[in-house]
């Protein structure tokens, strides 16, 4: 049952990425699976194929443009358009106080959160535009809405993405261009395997504090919203942010 539609999922090795990426292809979608970890790119690149789907990998840094370029021109040389654009790799840097942050951490997170979105962007947007349109699921946070502590960096990369998505919303309107933020909560991937490791007790007890209460979800419960965003719900979710923390309430 291919339905000849195309997604391109960026940070599709591991995590919601994958989970988007299975999904898809159980309803029958071709897809670009994009991520710089090649093994474990390779292997959701298997996983997938055991549907009645095209599949192809290729390994890129999102943060590179001539990556950014070539993830792209793969995809439409192998496709011929890009339907769904799935703008989900990201990343955390260990959690710290705001002056305690180095260069280095800022350009990693910026470079990977903001910049490798807006280039995924930049370079998606022409093939879908020569196309006649197409949907973007840009992966935000909850930190789009409120930071937790000790989360600046990556709250700050999250709340710019919330609002290239926005604008999206905005700007494309009439060009048959849609984008929606899905923001999940506490995910239960292993983005933030090196981010508890600067915290000592006291501050992890900070950093849950200002967490607040919710449903913990599993990468296939966001995957859920992604797809749903991506597909029939981008019409009217367009130029929004979905809030999937499961009980907390943003104002
Ligand atoms: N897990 C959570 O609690 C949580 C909460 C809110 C938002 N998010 C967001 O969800 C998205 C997916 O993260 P996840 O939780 O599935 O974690 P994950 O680490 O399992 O997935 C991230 C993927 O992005 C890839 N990636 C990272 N840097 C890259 C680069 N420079 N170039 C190409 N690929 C790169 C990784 O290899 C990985 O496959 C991220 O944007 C993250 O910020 C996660």
């Amino acid at each position: 049952m291919n339905n000849s539609k195309v997604a391109l999922i960026t940070g599709s090795a591991t995590g919601l990425g994958r989970s988007v990426a299975l999904k898809l292809a159980s309803q029958g979608y071709n897809l670009a699976l994009v991520d710089f970890n090649e093994q474990a790119g390779q292997e959701t690149l298997q996983l997938v194929q055991e549907q009645d789907i095209q599949a192809i990998f290729i390994k890129a840094d999102v943060s590179r443009e001539e990556d950014v370029i070539n993830y792209v021109e793969k995809t439409v040389e192998t496709f011929g358009h890009i339907d769904y654009f799935i703008n989900n790799a990201g990343i955390m840097v260990p959690m710290r106080l705001i002056h305690e942050y180095d260069l280095n951490e800022y350009d990693r997170v910026t470079g990977v959160n903001l910049k490798g979105a807006f280039l995924g962007l930049k370079y998606v947007i022409p093939v879908m535009l020569e196309n006649g349109g197409g949907n973007i699921v840009n992966t935000v946070s909850s930190n789009s809405f409120k930071p937790t502590a000790y989360n600046g960096l990556y709250a700050a990369t999250k709340h710019a993405l919330a609002g290239l998505t926005k604008s999206i919303g905005q700007d494309y309107l009439d060009l048959n261009i849609r984008a929606v933020g899905v923001a999940p909560n506490t995910m239960n991937t292993g983005i933030a395997s090196n981010a508890f490791t600067s915290l000592n007790a006291e501050r992890e007890q900070k950093l849950m504090a200002t967490t607040g209460p919710n449903i913990p979800a599993a990468p296939e419960d966001i995957a859920e919203v992604v797809v749903f965003a991506a597909t029939t719900g981008a019409d009217m979710l367009n130029g929004t942010i979905v809030n999937c923390a499961g009980g907390q309430i943003y104002q």
